[in-house]
């Protein structure tokens, strides 16, 4: 049976928090509402308690949007948790998200607090928090890096107080995908009550496995997965929403779930994410790089020209790229040469492609892209000289 899989975008908090990428509230109003349009289920709007530029922003997105449900982050104390109601309190549909952290090294040198004022704190806190909506999200900071034990003691704790999504965090992106799944089913197997809440997870990139993890998680039972796009975040990044999204559904077989996003938007997107916050896409990232549908190698050119699924595991259109596109360069073939001619008006014979085709090695040699005038060039140089 398929089930939904709840995409909960932490791009305008999480994301916000890679450096140099803060947004004014001009443009967090655009992107939430491009979110929104992309059928994204929770927006993570801010950090209420963390500016009061935040706090405005939070709330202008939640008075803004109407489908998506908005959530404003909050620690574990009435000023962050009324902060944060303040500012989610507008929308259709708001959730409170409150965190305070398990593991060991953060119970002791962040918070200096054992671990039963850790529980106590985070009762209180969710408590506090469904005192007011009862969308009430709980996470356990740095969750992979703490005792297993704790970890379902912490998680009861914050059910019996009124969670309804508990979410596990890979914070510093240390989990491995086989020992993460194990943590989400261990989870599953020791939370007494954890059918009652969505059990969620939030990775970190910090050794690029933001997105295997998820799935690993998504494969074991969790079923709300925390994302950016592009993968922007703290340090190395969050996982990136289009790269889950498009495995569940590259990959239905082995994920039986669904997500309500229209993947036909990923790629607009992914630009105006990137253009407002000033964050590159690097050309080689999964599905929205430049290079993602790009083709060199004269071999997957000449397989692209006879049938796409060749070399593509996805449709370009699929996620709102126009075309694939197949570069011409040292390792393009004699085919793609001749079609590129082609398209440009140049309908050689078999011996002049033969005689450009060698001038153009020469030059892809020398020259990393092969552009349309360098094209006209070979061709007036070699043919026209020639025809003369
Ligand atoms: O990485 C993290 O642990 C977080 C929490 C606040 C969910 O961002
Ligand atoms: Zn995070």
């Amino acid at each position: 049976m398929t089930e939904k899989l709840i995409i909960f975008d932490t791009t305008l908090r999480d994301g916000e928090q890679s450096p140099g990428a803060s947004m004014n509230v001009a443009e967090k109003l655009r992107i939430a509402s491009r979110l929104e349009e992309l059928g994204v289920d929770v927006i993570e709007a801010g950090f209420p308690a963390a500016s009061k530029g935040d706090m405005e922003a939070v709330s202008q997105v939640a008075q803004k949007l109407s489908r998506s449900a908005v959530a404003g982050l909050a620690r574990t104390n009435k000023d962050d948790i009324d902060k944060a109601w303040a500012a989610v309190s507008g929308a259709r549909h708001p959730r409170i998200h409150v965190f305070i952290a398990s593991s060991d090294i953060h119970m002791e040198h962040k918070l200096r607090m054992p671990r039963d004022t850790v529980v106590e704190h985070a009762i209180a806190g969710v408590r506090y928090a469904r005192t007011f909506t009862d969308d009430v999200e709980f996470s356990a900071e740095d969750a992979s890096r703490s005792d297993r034990v704790f970890l379902c003691k912490l998680f009861e704790a914050a059910i019996s107080a009124g969670a309804t999504t508990i979410n596990i965090p890979d914070t510093v992106g240390y989990a491995i995908p086989s020992e993460f799944a194990d943590l989400v089913k261990y989870v599953r197997q020791h939370t007494p009550n954890i059918h009652k809440a969505v059990i969620s997870v939030h990775c970190h990139n910090d050794l690029g496995l933001a997105t295997a993890n998820t799935l690993a998680a998504l494969a074991a039972g969790a079923r709300q997965a925390e994302v950016t796009i592009n993968g922007i975040g703290e340090r190395a990044g969050n996982t990136s929403m289009e790269e889950v999204v498009m495995a569940i559904r590259t990959r239905a077989s082995s994920f039986p779930l669904i997500s309500t996003i229209d993947t036909a938007k990923i790629y607009p997107t992914s630009k105006l994410v990137s253009m407002l916050t000033g964050m590159i896409v690097q050309p080689n990232k999964a599905i929205v790089g430049a290079n993602a549908f790009a083709h060199e190698a004269g071999i997957h050119q000449d397989g692209m020209l006879k049938n796409p699924m060749t070399y593509e595991i996805m449709r370009p259109e699929d996620v709102g790229v126009s075309s694939s596109t197949l570069v011409l360069g040292k390792h393009s073939g004699r085919k793609a040469l001749y079609d590129r001619l082609k398209e440009i008006g140049y309908n050689l014979s078999p011996p002049e492609i033969d005689t450009v085709f060698v001038k153009f090695k020469e030059l892809a040699d020398r020259k990393k892209n092969i552009v349309e005038e360098d094209l006209e060039i070979l061709v007036s140089e070699n043919i026209m000289d020639t025809a003369d």
